[in-house]
């Protein structure tokens, strides 16, 4: 966790891009895996299927080799191949499908077929259950019990129930508000900006469940999430994922809605780094109009 100050607020940002494979995910493919194994969903040198082209899947293809178990990964429409090497570098079978509800049900009649349990990361409670025991818990240590606000995008809402069911049991008075993108289905829209990792055509069955610690549910445009990527990494030097640029910009409007007194610690998180989308990178680079030697 870094935290300096930013604007008349304490900015504390968690590095959860210094997990194994480089996000927040690591934690719940581990809880999530460890709870099909204690629920006698899985055994060892079983297999495991998830559609996911994004974090979850490099991150299940690491703890399934770990916990020597096969992970299939079914990735839908195109992909960066800078994704696609970084899961079958960890040991993940990638299969790629249409994007879609045929594509996915496809995937999960493929998993039966091979035998694979259908991990499904929107609806699986260790999901939640991994950042309530765990990111929720260190981010109590690390700021001593003292956060007067938690803003998280929501993907399929673990981070954000998880985190924030935590703080608000422990602090009682932290703010706790989610970030979606413009237009998304969860802000009553028919689908809107994209912003990786961030839930725009559908409503996560997890975020739906837990929801009721989220006091707000911010609108972000995808321009916006860019422009605090870019403004984290001026004030801060972190460069993280667009998810994170999303965040902060939520945090700001919370401020500009007087919602946050002077001096007030806001926690973030960094979901992941910068480098793993090479052209958000080459925006960036572009302007900050750095010269080449
Ligand atoms: C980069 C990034 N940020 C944020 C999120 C949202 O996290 P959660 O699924 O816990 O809501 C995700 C989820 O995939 C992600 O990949």
């Amino acid at each position: 966790m870094r935290c300096q100050r930013l604007g008349g607020l304490e900015l504390c940002v968690k590095l959860e891009y210094s997990n194994p494979t480089g996000s927040h995910k690591d934690r719940i493919a581990v809880y999530m895996l460890w709870g099909a194994a204690r629920d006698g969903l899985l055994e060892p040198g079983g297999c495991v299927g998830e559609i996911s082209s994004g974090n979850t899947a490099a991150s299940l293809a690491w703890a399934s080799r770990l916990l020597g178990v096969r992970a299939v990964l079914y990735v839908e429409g195109r992909v960066s191949p800078l994704k696609e090497s970084l899961i079958r570098a960890l040991g993940g079978e990638l299969v790629r499908i249409p994007r879609g509800p045929e594509g996915r049900r496809a995937a999960v009649e493929d998993m039966e077929s091979r035998g694979c349990l259908y991990i499904g990361q929107s609806g699986n409670e260790y999901n939640w259950l991994a950042h309530y025991e765990t990111t929720g818990r260190e981010i109590l240590e690390q700021t001593n019990w003292a956060v007067d606000a938690f803003v998280m995008g929501v993907g399929t809402g673990g981070t954000l129930t998880g985190v924030g069911a935590r703080l608000r049991e422990e602090v009682g008075s932290t703010l706790v508000a989610g970030v979606s993108p413009r237009g998304s289905r969860l802000l009553g829209g028919g689908g809107g900006d994209v912003i990786e990792g961030l839930a725009s055509h559908d409503e996560p069955r997890l975020y739906l469940k837990h929801s009721s610690v989220v006091e707000r549910l911010i609108p972000v445009a995808s321009s916006e999430a860019f422009e605090g990527v870019k403004q984290l990494a001026r004030a801060t030097g972190i460069l993280a994922g667009p998810s994170t640029g999303a965040a902060l910009a939520g945090l700001s409007r919370l401020v500009e809605e007087g919602l946050l007194d002077r001096g007030s610690r806001a926690v973030i998180v960094a979901a992941d780094h910068a480098t793993r989308y090479p052209d958000l990178l080459e925006r960036l680079a572009a302007e900050e109009g750095g010269g080449r030697v």
